[in-house]
Order: C-alpha cells, then structure tokens, then sequence
C-alpha cells in the first residue's frame, strides 16, 4: 500500500479562503478582527512563527500588532501587557508565543488573557470548556488536525485512535477533540509499555512528541491514516543518524545543503516506511503545519464576531 499523501497547504488555503469571506462580512458591519501576538526574547522558531502569523493576517485584511518584548522581560511586565490588549478594542485575539524565557511564570500569563480574546484556547476557561464540551476557542494545531480529518471524510465515529503525546498545546486537547467526535481515545506518552503494540491498535494514529522519525512503520496498523504533528529541525550527529536510517531524505538534504543550509525539517514519523502501511498521511513539511495559522486566523475571526456582538 502507499498511502494517499493529505495536502495541508490546500486544506489550509480553503480554510483562509472561508475566513476571508468572514472577514469582509465584519467589515460590512464596521468590525475589523484584530490579533496582537507577543513574543518575547528571540526564540529563532518563534520568531519566524510569530512573523508568518502577522504574515497571514496582512494577506487576510485582519489587523495585527506584534508586541515583541525582551529577553529579560518579567512576569509582571508581560502580565501588565496582556492587561493593556485587555481592556483595547481594536485587538479581539491574543496570542502569547510559546516557550516563554525561564525567569516567566506561564501559567499566571495564559490565566490573564481575557478568556473571550484568548484564540490558542490555552487558558483555563477555554480548556475547561473543551474538557466539559462546551463553547471555546479551542488550540489551533489540534483544532487543524481535526479539519484534515473532517476534510478528508476520515470516519471518526467508534474509530480507534491513539495519540502519542500528552502536551497541553496539542496531545491533550486534541484527544478531547477527539472523542467528542465519538472516536475511542487513548493517550500514549514516554511511560507508556508497549507503546508500538498500543499504537499498532489505532484507525487513526497522531504523532505529537517532538521526537524526529520516532513513528515508524512496526506503529502502524496497516490500513490506518497518520497524522504526523511534529515538526523538528535536525542536524549535526542526529542528523546523520537519521539520514543512515532514511536515505530517502538524502536528496532533500542535498538540496538544502546547496542552499546553505545545513539541516533537515522532518516529522514524528518516518515517511518512507510508514507511507507504505499507512493508507492516507500527513507529511512534514505541507501536512499539519499550514493549518495552525489558518485555524489561528479562524479564532480571531470567531472572537471578533463574539465581542463585536456584545
Ligand atoms: N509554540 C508552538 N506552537 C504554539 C502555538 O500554537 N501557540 C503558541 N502561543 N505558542 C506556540
């Protein structure tokens, strides 16, 4: 079997192109959506994340601030921000960029960001709601993966399916997500015995570790659709690890090298052998990544057009 290769640039741009439609429908009625992102430091990935975030906002007619703040920033300080894009009408989304430098408590962070304003649905309020199934913004990446799902008629009802990964960005709420949609749910993590006999029991498998190629084809129950959330930027000795396990990255490599650059962006699964058992996947890059702007985009919108109404 090679499995069918989910295109998550295309799901993406489908979703842009319906929020676009909710955009110039807010601004008939004299809304315009408005995301601040904060970062803080110079986390490079973040940085680039945060910049292709304002990014799709400017090609999407919403509004956006970044507020970058630096390294040494306090608790207090950021809590003060937050409190400012509190109270400003003009910003209906906050995002706090993740991981914060060591001296920053997150937690009191992500508990002051208004609950109506919060569009990574990583405070408490909005957490609780999807434990509780109620209404809430919810994550962006795990609300991405179920729209590749929905989108692609994966039958999600009685379906088995095990999620590697028990983060509070994306293994945790997307399980939740997951059996609201009636899928039997199990949560796999470091501790877990077993884990590829476990993983080997799913219909639908999600890879959310962060651990480069780790979900190999012995995870995978042939016939199963993996969604692969990991997105690792690999070089030095883990890189010729990996290339000597997979030489079918090799030519990717090379053309990165003759760019200069001189690692390899890959996912929790290995491609070359899972896509041979699996009967649909997603790959890295072009799979889940694209959608977590989109779905980030689809919050701002959603809390613009709550706020806008009260
Ligand atoms: N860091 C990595 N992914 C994310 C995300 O989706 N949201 C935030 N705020 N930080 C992140």
């Amino acid at each position: 079997m090679t499995a069918k290769i989910i295109d998550g640039k295309r799901i993406g741009q489908e979703i842009r192109e319906e929020v676009g439609l909710e955009v110039a429908r807010l601004k008939d009625r004299g809304v315009v959506p408005g995301l601040a992102a904060v970062l803080v430091g110079d986390h490079p990935a973040s940085r680039v994340y945060v910049r292709n975030k304002i990014k799709a906002c400017q090609s999407l007619g919403v509004h956006s601030k970044l507020v970058a703040l630096p390294q040494e920033t306090t608790t207090a300080q950021l809590l003060q921000c937050i409190s400012d894009l509190n109270r400003r009408d003009s910003i209906h989304g906050i995002l706090v960029q993740l991981p914060l430098p060591g001296q920053i408590d997150e937690q009191p962070v992500l508990l002051a960001i208004d609950p109506a304003k919060d569009v990574d649905g990583l405070h408490p309020m909005n957490a609780g709601a999807l434990a509780l199934g109620r209404e809430g913004l919810r994550p962006c990446t795990p609300s991405g993966v179920m729209e590749v799902l929905r989108r692609e008629g994966i039958p999600l009802q009685g379906a088995r399916a095990v999620v590697i990964g028990r983060s509070n960005l994306v293994g945790k709420p997307l399980g939740l997500l997951l059996l609201q949609q009636h899928a039997t749910v199990t949560f796999c993590h470091s501790r877990t015995r077993d884990l590829e006999a476990v993983a080997r029991s799913a219909d639908i498998l999600v890879a959310a570790v962060g651990r480069p190629a780790m979900v190999t084809a012995d995870f995978v129950k042939p016939g199963a659709v993996v969604v692969d959330v990991g997105i690792n930027r690999v070089e030095g000795p883990g890189l010729e690890r990996l290339l000597a396990e997979d030489p079918s990255l090799r030519p990717r490599y090379e053309r990165n090298r003759s760019k200069g650059i001189h690692s390899i962006l890959v996912g929790d699964a290995q491609w070359s052998s899972v896509s041979r058992v699996a009967s649909a996947a997603t790959p890295v890059p072009g799979g889940v990544g694209p959608l977590t702007i989109a779905l980030l985009m689809k919050n701002t919108v959603q809390a613009a057009r709550v706020l806008s109404r009260k």
